[in-house]
């Protein structure tokens, strides 16, 4: 505990581990691959990284050094900072996020937690394993089973805490979602016919991409840092004062693209080697991989099992912060304890999430943005318009109203490489530029 009685990192590896965990889910291993796979491969995968260099680590770096400097959560930060204004809103609408996010995170992790133990069912299945797919999101009881399950083991990480809740199952759970994938890119790299895939991934063919690609690319880029929503404002605030916060923001930028890149070597080698399409969609992991694992043989078992745990890791602890956001909120500024806030807003959550857990039976009718179904219209609701608003608010906050010196002054504070004029020039124009094209394109307006 700090002097004000909150939580506090209590190493630098912790913090970097819970960040990164946060970071690394879902969108590294599920969502990347089949969005990459979508837009056409290496180019599309270029793009990225230059999104993740120039708008995701500034904004990485603005996140958390306003939370280090409030040590509040995202509403305490704008409230501290610009008092009695109409940015808490911004905050507001972070939390609100985490509360959505989180709802149907858990139900995607739930078919992840399930599929640890499927593996005898789609190893018998085969190439029709998407029947597998379809009958367990489709089962009622399963559903709610499942998402009730993770969401359990969610309230109980964050309920231990920022030190022995957080911090610790971060540092145990991160290399062990490392050496997993390790092992499943020795496998996948090593199947006969891996080459397609690999040159798939990695030979850039501008011709395959489009101004759509780039918007995704960019949508992605937030989701998978777990940005635009004050999550690392959240996890920002329980830093020490003299960290080096360029440095760690550094780390957990490149700790996040290692682990989607690595994933890539999971799955576009096994895709193509087993004659798989790349452009599968979202069912890429839950579909075409367990095709793959029922093509190995006995190892199959095996190596399904280990990614299904991987995923499910990694999905835990990215919840793990959506909970914290909303939790901390509760804690910080209605002044429940971390007991009332972990399992009364758990228990809040995963009430909505029963929606998003019933939408492909009981409630399979229900339509709500777009036509699309719940699950998928709360992802688009948070994805596509509240990271993107929230990350570019963020950057005009910082930019046009608090000021690029003060947030120089507080991220530079004991930094071995200190953020300079490019970090202002980026936060100033070309962050609240570009995100304004992406959500623009979100909300259907040029798309
Ligand atoms: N970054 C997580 C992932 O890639 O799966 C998702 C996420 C976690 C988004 C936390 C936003 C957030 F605040």
């Amino acid at each position: 505990m700090s002097e004000n009685g909150r939580g506090q990192w209590q190493t630098r590896a912790g913090f970097i581990a819970a960040a990164a965990g946060s970071a690394i889910g879902l969108g590294n291993i599920w969502r990347f691959p089949f969005i990459t796979g979508r837009y056409g491969g290496g180019a599309f995968v270029l793009v990225y990284i230059l999104l993740l260099i120039f708008i995701g680590y500034p904004v990485m770096n603005s996140e958390l050094l306003l939370g280090r400097k409030t040590q509040k959560n995202p509403v305490g930060a704008y409230k501290a900072l610009a008092p009695g204004s109409p940015w808490i809103i911004v905050g507001f609408m972070g939390v609100l996020a985490g509360f959505v996010i989180l709802s149907y995170y858990s139900v995607v992790a739930g078919w992840s937690l399930s599929y640890i133990f499927k593996s005898g069912a789609y190893m018998a299945a085969g190439s029709d394993a998407a029947n597998i797919f379809v009958s367990s999101i489709s089962s009622t009881f399963g559903g709610i089973f499942w998402h009730t399950l993770f969401m359990l083991l969610c309230i109980g990480i964050v309920y231990g805490g920022v030190e022995n809740g957080i911090e610790r199952w971060s540092k145990i759970l991160m290399p062990v979602l490392l050496v997993l994938l390790l092992v499943l890119i020795v496998r996948s790299v090593t199947l006969p016919g891996a080459g397609e895939g690999l040159s798939f991934y990695l030979k850039p063919d501008f011709s395959a991409f489009s101004a759509e690609g780039f918007l995704a690319a960019l949508g992605q880029v937030f989701f998978t840092l777990s940005l635009g929503m004050g999550c690392m404002i959240t996890y920002g605030s329980y830093l020490k004062k003299d960290e080096d916060l360029p440095l760690d923001a550094k780390y957990v930028v490149s700790f996040d693209t290692i682990i989607a890149l690595l994933a890539g070597f999971v799955i576009f080698p096994a895709v193509f080697a087993f004659g798989l399409e790349p452009a599968a969609g979202p069912g890429l992991t839950f579909i075409t991989l367990p095709a793959v694992f029922s093509q190995m043989g006995a190892a199959g078992h095996i190596f399904g099992t280990i990614f299904f745990i991987l995923l499910t890791v990694a999905a835990l602890t990215s919840a793990i912060s959506l909970l914290e956001v909303v939790a901390a909120y509760f804690i910080d500024e209605i002044k429940w304890n971390r007991k009332k806030a972990t399992i009364g807003m758990g228990i809040a959550i995963w009430i909505l999430g029963i929606f998003p857990s019933l939408g492909y039976s009981t409630l399979s009718n229900v339509k709500l943005i777009k036509g699309f179904d719940i699950l998928d219209s709360f992802d688009f609701f948070a994805n596509n318009i509240l990271l993107p608003l929230g990350g570019m608010l963020i950057a005009i906050f910082i930019g046009w109203f608090w000021g690029t010196d003060k947030a120089l002054e507080e991220a530079n504070r004991g930094a071995s490489t200190k953020l300079g004029a490019s970090y202002s020039f980026l936060i100033k124009y070309v962050i609240p530029i570009a995100v304004f094209v992406v959500f623009l394109n979100s909300v259907g307006i040029l798309g």
